[in-house]
This record gives structure tokens, sequence and C-alpha cells, in this order.
């Protein structure tokens, strides 16, 4: 069996997998949303601190199955470098304390493989990575065999959500409420423009959109809940959009067979139609994770792990360190 950590962000947690089976045979994941919510999005120093009471909680709850362990995996890059160390530490603690070598996991790498829980690796595919910390599209070929096709310039997809709602008042995070305000919502009342609508380029923007969003606030002044939910859907029809054109460009330019959306993001049910709806006009086929492991979790670091366990691919005692920028 593989113990895998995750504490790259928000979330502390950690599973166990069996190897042969990929069955997951314990998953907990214990979630900082309430402490952060009362500041509108994480604030690192207190993910740390509370990663240091959660992580061992959770571990202690593990103790049955390490005589069985062969492996330690835990996520190293990229993510908020004190919140990073936390899940590093505890794996090199536990390397030590039961001899067991050391895996490290890029946490972009894991939530493509939150497509493959419990199931074979299916490459090559292209996926489209919306998270709080990234929006990329990567060609993914194989383990570690990844090349980045876009990424955006300046905010993520899931982080603009985010700051969207603070701006309404909404709360943290702000994916979920926004789409659920949406829903509610006339997404034409108003017209964003969508970012780099004019523009060849194959990347992503979405701090203009997020200041259009302030602008219109500031506009209206007082905002009725019906405001609210106007702008939510408004915004998030644009933000989609905005991802659908460049997309689309990239479906027209090779031949994709195969597409998936991982991230917390991708849990976004207006996004995942609409993105059905553009592989359906490309005959693709759209592969998407399991709704609880988009956000942050242990258990697709874990599997992630089974693929670089098998290809013996471990980390040195000494090098494992973590890095806060790194890429795909
Ligand atoms: O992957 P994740 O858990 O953490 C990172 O690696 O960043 O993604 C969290 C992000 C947050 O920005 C959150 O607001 C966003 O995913 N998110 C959503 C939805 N659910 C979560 N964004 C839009 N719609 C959603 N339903
Ligand atoms: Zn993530």
């Amino acid at each position: 069996m593989i113990l895998s950590i995750e504490s790259s962000c928000d979330d502390s947690s950690i599973a166990i997998t069996e190897i042969k089976t990929k069955k997951i045979l314990f998953h907990k994941k214990i979630s900082q949303e309430l402490e952060h919510s009362v500041y509108g999005g994480v604030v690192p120093e207190l993910a740390a601190r509370l990663h240091a009471q959660a992580l061992p909680k959770i571990l202690e709850q593990t103790r049955d199955f390490f005589p069985f362990l062969k492996a330690v995996a835990v996520t190293n890059a990229p993510g908020l470098a004190v919140t990073l160390v936390e899940g590093v530490t505890m794996a090199k603690a536990i390397s030590l304390a039961l001899n067991l070598p050391l895996i490290a996991v890029n946490h972009l790498h894991g939530h493509i493989y939150s497509l493959f829980i419990e199931k074979q690796s299916l490459f090559p595919l292209v996926v489209l990575l919306v998270s709080g910390g990234h929006t990329q599209v990567i060609d993914a070929k194989g383990y570690k065999n990844f090349s980045l096709i876009a990424k955006t310039m300046d905010d993520s997809f899931g982080e603009s959500f985010d700051k969207v709602s603070k701006m309404l008042g909404l709360g943290y995070p702000g994916g979920p409420i926004v789409e659920e305000y949406a829903k509610k919502g006339d997404e034409n009342r108003f017209n964003f423009t969508v970012p780099l609508g004019n523009s060849p380029k194959i990347a992503f923007s979405y701090s203009g959109l997020k200041n259009q969003v302030r602008l219109q606030i500031e506009a209206l002044g007082e905002l009725s809940t019906q405001d609210k939910a106007d702008i939510c859907a408004s915004f998030q029809k644009v933000a989609t959009r905005h991802l659908l054109q460049k997309l689309k460009k990239i479906f027209q330019s090779s031949q994709i067979r195969d597409f998936a959306i991982v991230g917390g993001a991708s849990a976004n049910l207006y996004l995942r139609q609409k993105i059905q709806d553009l592989c359906d006009q490309f005959g693709a086929k759209l592969h998407l994770a399991p709704l609880i492991y988009c956000s942050d979790n242990a258990v697709m670091i874990g599997r992630c792990a089974l693929d670089a366990y098998e290809a013996h691919d471990f980390a040195s005692f000494d090098k494992l360190v973590s890095m806060p920028k790194s890429a795909i």
C-alpha cells in the first residue's frame, strides 16, 4: 500500500491506496474553508498552523495500515510554501520511522490522475486544468510526459470566481457560491467583454474580467439579491465563453480524441455542460473526475504515486524539498 499526503493549500488530506488493485482503502480530508472564509481567501500562515493540527490527527487513524506500507507519497509542488512543507516534513518523518521510500508528486499531475481513481491510466489526453491556482491546457501523453499548450497570463478561472464572490460579499470558496447564485440570475443582463476575444493568442486572462465586474458593482451601488444573481450569471457566462473560444482554436488545430477537465473548478456543472457541447461538436470523448475528487485531495496524489511506484521513480530523502512555484 501507499500512504499519500496532500497539503498544498487549505485541505489536509491523507489516503491509503492498494498498489495491486488501485483501490482506496482509506481517505480523510479536513478542509479549512470555515476558518479562511472570514478573510475571503486562504491565509497561508493560518493554513500551515491548521495543517500542523489536522495532519497528525488523520495520520493517527491510519496506524493499522503501517505494516503494509511500501512507500510514502507527498505533494511537494506547486502550492503555498508554508503549507507544502507541513506535508513534506510529515512524509519524511514517516519514511525515516518506517524505513519507506519517498515519492514526490506534483500537485498538477495529481489533478490529472484524479481521472483515473481506482482505474487504469488513460493516455494520451488533452486536459483542461481549472483550479484556484491554475488555468492550463495540457497535452498529457503519459506518466510525467506532460507539456503545456496554453495557460493564464494572470489570474486563474477558479480564483476569479473567488474574487467575484468576495466583491459581492458572498463568502469563500467563491466557485460553488457563484455557480449557485448564477442559477437564479439573468446571464444576459450585463455585457461583460470576453477576455482576449479579438486576440489570436492561445492563452487565458481573468484579471480584466474581474475588473469589469468590480466596476459594474460600483456602478450599481446598493445591490439586491437579484442584482447579485445577475452579476454571477453574466460573469460565469463570459468566464466560460473565454475558455470555450480558446479551446475551440485548440480543437481546430489538432485532432483530439480524448479531452478532460480536472481541478476544483471542474466541479462547475455549467462549465461541464458547455465543454460537453464542444466535445460533441468535434467528436471527442469528455472525461471527468468524480465530483468528490475534483478539489484537492490525497487520493489523486496516491493514484499518481502508483504510476511513480511502478516506474521506480523515488525521491531521495535529502533532495525532497517543497517547490512552491514548480510548473507542470
Ligand atoms: O483544485 P482546487 O481544490 O485547489 C487548487 O489547487 O487551487 O480548486 C479550488 C478552486 C477555488 O478557486 C474554487 O472557488 C474553485 O476551485 N471552484 C469552483 C467551483 N468549485 C470549486 N469554481 C467554479 N465553479 C465551481 N462549482
Ligand atoms: Zn488543486
